[in-house]
């Protein structure tokens, strides 16, 4: 099959080169010419695993091109993918803008039958307006016809970063949102050498399933973090009580893990646009804005009870590991550490980032930037640290032997992803703190 995915982003590129490794043809579109330049040369501009791999693979063996030509790239595909970013607008809801825009610079290229798929998180009710878009410009091209049959789907996207190809290859479901048998059909066979149990649901469902899938885990998430805060308050541990009630099975071991609030690429945004879009249906009073509510004060609350368990961040020296928003990712979109850089550095502490791949951007540079300082080592950013706050779990941090490190003054250890083994760090000297349990150690 020939398909054309429009959009080099995160998702755009990985679903390139996973369709492709199916045996379709498939061209990447981008109007970015660097990026297509940097994708031609097997340059991918994020850290992800493997990617980078099945990248040069596909294009060696032909299956995958990049293109910034709508020509090009439209003219010979029968599905397009449509993979464009949608930031949040104003109101909190997605910019369709980029949608639009791709579904008006395709429209003139496309083959009197085509399916345009939207795998970009849009809210209901953007199909049908992407749908007039497309025929009416296709229209304006093609006066004296051939007329268009034009098969309009939603195919949601359900990967996570860091995992983000093999997540493509073994999805748990491949949802596919379509009116039309036919089309239904076509998607099905994209999609054909995957074991996945294909579900086939009419558009609005389809979109609702993307933002109710993320918004769900997000308020798992954020219910855990609020369990965890009562914990800290009764002397209860919030690890023990996820081990009395995961047994459950409606309940489930997964998803657990408490923390300093969710963050990354997908569910802030999700969360924020599926409340937007509930308070401009009607809905003002919904869960969601409360779910985002809690998460966006999170990193403050804990960074001041922590301020008073440590007597107090000010002067002191603090090693900060992980600044992606979670392990193999070099993606710092809302991580933990784009709050807690600004917020140590305005309580004059120093810090010491590490991460093993990513790096952060200050947005604010205030004068105290300069007491922020990003090592190459993991060694060199614990050294002279008052306290070691470790917040993402990347193996390399989690595996380290802290006890080689541990100096002679007292300090602290932070475990925001409670990972580490409390008895062994307190018997190397620390003192441990760790979410949901309320400890002086
Ligand atoms: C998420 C969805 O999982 C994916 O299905 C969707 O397509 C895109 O959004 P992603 O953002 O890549 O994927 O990461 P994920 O692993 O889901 O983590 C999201 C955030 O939640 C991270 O900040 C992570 O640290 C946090 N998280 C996750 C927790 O705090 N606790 C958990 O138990 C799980």
């Amino acid at each position: 099959m020939h398909i054309c995915v429009i959009g080099t982003g995160f998702v755009g590129v990985v679903s390139s080169g996973v369709f492709s490794s199916f045996g379709h043809t498939v061209v990447g579109l981008d109007v970015d010419e660097r990026k297509i330049d940097q994708l031609r040369q097997g340059i991918v501009p994020f850290y992800e695993p493997s990617l980078t791999d099945l990248l040069i693979a596909e294009q060696q063996k032909d299956h995958l091109t990049f293109t910034t030509s709508y020509e090009e790239a439209i003219s010979q595909s029968e599905v397009i993918i449509i993979a464009v970013g949608t930031p949040s607008a104003a109101d909190g809801q997605a910019d369709l803008k980029y949608i639009f825009a791709a579904c008006e610079s395709l429209a003139p290229y496309l083959q009197p039958k085509s399916i345009v798929a939207i795998k970009s998180t849009v809210p209901p009710g953007t199909l049908p307006k992407a749908q007039e878009l497309i025929s009416r410009t296709y229209l304006a091209a093609h006066p004296q016809g051939p007329a268009l049959e034009l098969g309009m789907a939603s195919l949601p996207e359900f990967l996570k970063e860091g995992s983000a190809v093999a997540d493509s290859l073994h999805p748990d479901r491949v949802v596919i949102g379509a009116r039309e048998d036919w089309v239904f059909q076509k998607l099905s066979e994209l999609h054909t050498p995957l074991q996945a149990p294909i579900i086939k649901v009419s558009p609005e469902s389809a979109q609702m399933a993307k933002y109710a899938a993320n918004s769900y885990l997000a308020t798992r998430i954020t219910f855990i973090n609020q369990i965890a805060d009562l914990c800290e308050l009764n002397g209860a541990d919030v690890q023990e009580v996820i081990s009395a009630i995961s047994p459950d099975k409606r309940i489930g071991t997964h998803y657990w893990y408490p923390g300093l609030g969710y963050g990354g690429s997908c569910f802030p945004k999700d969360v924020k646009e599926l409340a937007a879009y509930s308070r401009s249906v009607g809905e003002a009073n919904n869960l969601f804005n409360k779910v985002n509510e809690l998460n966006e004060d999170r990193m403050t609350k804990l960074m001041d009870t922590f301020d008073k368990e440590i007597g107090g961040w000010k002067g002191k020296k603090v090693a900060l590991l992980g600044l992606s928003f979670k392990p193999n990712t070099n993606d710092t979109r809302e991580a933990p550490s784009t709050k807690i850089v600004p917020y140590l550095l305005a309580h004059q502490a120093r810090v010491a980032g590490y991460d093993p791949k990513a790096r952060l951007e200050l947005t604010d540079q205030t004068d105290s930037a300069s007491e922020f300082v990003q090592k190459n080592t993991l060694a060199e950013a614990v050294i002279g640290a008052d306290v070691i706050m470790c917040v993402v779990e990347w193996p390399e941090i989690t595996d380290w032997d802290f006890g080689r490190s541990k100096e002679s003054k007292p300090q602290f250890f932070i475990d925001a992803r409670n990972q580490f083994d409390q008895t062994k760090l307190v018997s190397q000297g620390y003192q441990y703190l760790r979410i949901g349990k309320k400890l002086h150690t």
